[in-house]
């Protein structure tokens, strides 16, 4: 297959009007975290044990279209000694991989961050796709401060995920291309709108710049959102917000948007996501989600490393997907919770 059809049917695969993207990728530290809430220790073992869970949803293949896996989990094998992304494939859930690795403050922009992981991509990415990954995903991250993001912190952000993307689509490998304007911080929304628009312009631009397919990406953008120590916003503001900025961005061959959550907690991104889809009912690109803590937090809460609760975890993941899916369609209620 050339890469140009790998590329148009792992899209095809992913993109539809009623299903979203599971984020399962967390890093070591942050997976350490969240397991840490719970009190599990972060073993290989409990790694892959909460992911098999996961991705053996009976039923989950019906809102979940792809899933973005760490590294150690694409070796990883469930509890019937299938390796983890085929796993995902027989409920015809796409696996896709997180490429990018750490984040270090970008030097001649204080304040600014830029995301490592380039040197090696390609080679990397050939491994990765022997086991099977169709889709990858870089984030690079945008705190928010009176003189941040500068214009240099967006210009570096940019084209780091430009030349990422287009390394991606040269070995027939869908990038997820994700600028997250971050939500820990005392910004109101309007400001969250400026730079979300300044960030996703210069997004673009790069695109442009190095040849990479529009039709053949999508994106991962943040919903516009005041910080968290503002006042919450309605879904109807946030709504308004977040469509008016990608419609002044986002060119229409871009298939699918599907926002990460960014923190908001998991019936606060559905409701969101649900305005959104019924506000922008004729959008020129689907309006999806990329969700990962809004998707395995209630999982997380119940499973609590017991597998005696891996049936009602499993089920409380399904819910939150289920939610969701009718959040594509607007037909979403918070009485349904
Ligand atoms: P959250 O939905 O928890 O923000 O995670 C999405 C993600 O993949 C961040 O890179």
């Amino acid at each position: 297959m050339s890469t140009q059809s790998e590329l148009q049917q792992t899209i095809e695969d992913m993109v539809d009007d009623h299903r979203g993207i599971l984020a399962a990728d967390e890093s070591h530290p942050t997976i350490a975290k969240r397991f840490k809430a719970i009190n599990v220790e972060s073993t290989e073992e409990n790694r892959r044990v909460w992911r098999s869970l996961l991705l053996t949803t009976p039923g989950l293949g019906d809102y979940i279209s792809g899933t973005i896996l760490f590294e150690e989990t694409l070796g990883q094998k469930g509890e019937e000694g299938t390796l983890l992304p085929q796993v995902a494939w027989k409920q015809k859930i796409v696996p896709g991989i997180k490429v990018d690795k750490d984040t270090a403050p970008l030097s001649g922009a204080p304040g600014d961050l830029i995301t490592r992981g380039l040197d090696g991509l390609g080679e990397q990415l050939q491994g990765y796709k022997t086991q099977g990954a169709r889709f990858a995903k870089w984030r690079e991250v945008y705190p928010i401060a009176r003189h941040n993001p500068t214009p240099l912190g967006r210009q570096a952000n940019a084209e780091m995920l430009a030349r990422y993307a287009a390394i991606c689509q040269e070995l027939g490998v869908v990038p997820i291309v994700e600028p997250e304007v971050l939500m820990e911080c005392e910004h109101d929304i309007g400001r969250c709108a400026e730079v979300t628009e300044q960030v996703l312009h210069a997004v673009f631009h790069a695109l442009h710049q190095h040849h990479v397919s529009l039709e053949h990406m999508i994106l991962k953008p943040n919903m516009v959102l005041p910080g968290k120590a503002c006042r919450r916003a309605e879904p109807d503001e946030v709504a308004a917000a977040t469509l008016r900025v990608l419609r002044r961005t986002v060119p229409a061959a871009v298939p699918s948007i599907n926002f990460l959550s960014g923190g908001q907690d998991d019936e606060e991104a559905t409701a969101n996501l649900n305005s959104i889809n019924q506000l922008g009912g004729n959008a020129p690109w689907q309006l999806s989600i990329s969700y990962g803590r809004a998707l395995q937090q209630p999982a997380l809460r119940t499973w609590i490393g017991k597998t005696e609760n891996s049936a009602a975890a499993q089920q409380a993941l399904l819910k939150r997907a289920r939610l969701n899916s009718l959040a594509r369609t607007g037909e979403y209620d918070p009485s349904m919770e």
